[in-house]
């Protein structure tokens, strides 16, 4: 099938060109084809010869000569040498006709990129009562559409959650829900937080100020008085200790009540999943726990290879080029967080086939990921069955800040949980939807509350994921929910906004897809090309996008559609057309405009209404 992207197409036959032109090494580089910035010059340049001549020591213009000479360029375009030795090419008619043909299609150009083993998306990542927080959106939401760009190429994609399931501090809270003689049957994720923060302020054992207060002659009052909170203190470390030996035994009444915090949890983040859109349920929990049996044999695994050393009564393993071990058993024989990593890649590889396997996980956990993922490249647990690598990767993420640039609090000065700030958002989207809607000509005008709220609902998760996902995911981004919400600048709303317009363009202009669909393609307008070449570079942004693992891209082509038809829309009159072939033509651009902004949005997870 012929393909649909102008700048795959033309690296193809400059590539050729220059093999046949130039003699040697210097042949073997990149076509160097990059998109024109000024569409006076042509649609796209090559600017291979520049380089070329550098290396062999010729006058480029010279060297442009000879490689346009012999590049196959005539079912594509034409090309032209200006400048010290760029090659101008503007794309034919035809050709742009037969791409914009393919586009048009059912999948809209997105061709299936199938590969030979899974992708595991490691992400969400929560912690069992423990409350979900804004870091925890980012891991969620960007590994949602990584997963949601590699399926659409038709990849098997396994979405894991690792769930913090196991360990002393989920024991810590089980045992002070105890003392507090809970019902856990009645509890919230945020009865298990508060109860998990008093355990851990209970188990805060100041020894130092004990001491202190005894060498400082302080009154029997005060040293009483933290004498008893000492004791308290060894008695509620004690009482998690046991409960954790209870848990690990398999005591059923023990492991009922963990299965019950379990619930508790996923049940909240199930729900947040649901309403942010991010397709997560509990067939993708596969929490620490999961891998508890495997721990012991992990270790003992690295110790016969000579891989682990033992240091201080602790098993670590040591690598070349840095002072940092990585501790997988601790002195007290208790296994550690990346035990339990170093066990999930071995399952995921070995048992689940990973050809890949991408961790979406805060940047403050580097260290961990690069100690973890080298330990695996020593002991060979990257190997598939076929010979191949396994890749690892960490997507790394920064952190979410509030507009004075700390991490973000509410006013009363906690944390925000993460679905205070969805409510804030759908709430905002709604007002601003509301407000559109009571203008007079507004394509909302009448709506019913319900499908204002509908729109407000998807109007406010898109404009949070949105900016979740638009930047570079190392930095830290402000959460500036004014900003996010605009229906103007590079936010979620914006794109939905394009799409919802071009929507009711069709209405007005009663053009359903049958009747457009036929029409033949017309773009003599340089912004009506301009619109046409975005819309060609979308399939090749979507493969790149899932294989970078950038959410980004997508976000910036969109973006980029939409001003490109922003602009079109301003310059060439759509209904007002000077003809019925014009008219027919622009609707026709119109319809793949909005089928593609729906397709983009649906990877990003975001709906596309087609009001607002
Ligand atoms: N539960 C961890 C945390 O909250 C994140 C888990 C990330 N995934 C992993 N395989 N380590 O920090």
């Amino acid at each position: 099938m012929a393909s649909c992207d102008p700048k795959f197409d033309l690296e193809q036959v400059f590539s050729k060109g220059i093999a046949m032109a130039i003699n040697g090494e210097a042949a073997k580089g990149d076509a160097q084809i990059k998109a024109s910035n000024d569409n006076k010059h042509g649609d796209f340049q090559c600017n291979a010869a520049l380089a070329i001549a550098r290396a062999v020591g010729a006058n480029p213009r010279d060297i442009a000569e000879k490689i346009l000479a012999a590049t196959p360029l005539s079912a594509l375009g034409t090309g032209e040498i200006a400048g010290p030795g760029f090659i101008n090419i503007r794309l034919s008619n035809s050709a742009l006709q037969t791409m914009l043909d393919r586009v048009s299609m059912d999948d809209l150009g997105i061709e299936p990129a199938p590969r030979d083993h899974a992708i595991v998306i490691d992400l969400c990542g929560v912690n069992v009562a423990k409350q979900m927080h804004v870091g925890h959106l980012r891991s969620t939401i960007l590994g949602d559409v990584v997963a949601r760009l590699h399926e659409r190429l038709g990849r098997k994609v396994l979405r894991e959650n690792h769930l913090g399931d196991w360990g002393l501090p989920i024991a810590m809270t089980m045992s002070a829900l105890k003392r507090q003689k809970r019902d856990l049957k009645s509890l919230t994720l945020a009865d298990l937080n508060h109860a998990y923060r008093v355990a851990q302020l209970e188990a805060a054992t100041d020894t130092a100020g004990l001491e202190a207060a005894r060498a400082h002659h302080a009154g029997p009052h005060r040293i009483i008085e933290l004498q008893t909170q000492q004791d308290s203190a060894l008695a509620a470390e004690q009482d998690a200790k046991a409960t954790l030996l209870r848990l690990q035994s398999g005591d059923a009444a023990t492991v009922a009540a963990w299965q019950q915090l379990i619930n508790v949890t996923m049940m909240e983040v199930l729900e947040t999943a649901r309403v942010l859109g991010v397709r997560l349920t509990n067939e993708h929990s596969r929490g620490e726990s999961f891998y508890r049996d495997q721990l012991g044999s992990t270790v003992q695994a690295f110790i016969d290879k000579g891989l682990a050393q033992e240091d201080q009564g602790a098993m670590v393993v040591r690598f070349a080029d840095r002072e940092r071990p990585l501790l997988i058993r601790k002195a007290d024989g208790g296994f550690l967080y990346s035990t339990t990593d170093l066990a999930a890649v071995h399952h995921r590889v070995g048992a689940l086939h990973a050809g890949e396997i991408l961790y979406v996980v805060d940047a403050r956990q580097r260290d961990h990921f690069r100690d973890v993922f080298d330990a695996i490249h020593l002991i060979g647990w990257d190997k598939l069955a076929n010979g191949t690598q396994a890749k690892l990767s960490h997507l790394a993420f920064g952190s979410v800040l509030g507009t004075d640039k700390k991490p973000l609090k509410t006013r009363s000065g906690e944390l925000f949980t993460l679905k205070a700030l969805l409510d804030e958002a759908i709430a905002r989207g709604t007002d601003q939807v509301k407000l559109r809607a009571n203008q007079t000509d507004s394509p909302t005008e009448g709506t019913s509350d319900q499908e204002i709220a509908a729109i407000g609902r998807a109007v406010g998760i898109a404009a949070v994921k949105y900016a979740d996902l638009s930047g570079d995911p190392i930095k830290d981004y402000v959460f500036d929910l004014d900003r996010m919400i605009a229906f103007e600048g590079d936010t979620g709303p914006y794109i939905q906004y394009a799409h919802a317009r071009i929507a009711s363009l069709l209405t007005k202009g009663a053009a359903t897809e049958s009747s457009i669909s036929n029409a033949a393609w017309k773009f003599d307008h340089a912004a009506e090309r301009a619109l046409v070449l975005a819309i060609l570079s979308f399939p090749a942004t979507i493969k790149m996008a899932a294989d970078l693992g950038s959410p980004q891209r997508v976000c910036g082509a969109l973006h980029e559609l939409a001003n490109s038809y922003a602009t079109f829309y301003q310059a060439c009159p759509v209904l007002k057309a000077p003809d019925d072939a014009t008219r027919l033509a622009r609707l026709r651009l119109s319809l793949l405009t909005k089928r593609v902004l729906a397709q983009g949005l649906d990877l990003l997870g975001m709906d596309s209404p087609d009001r607002m």
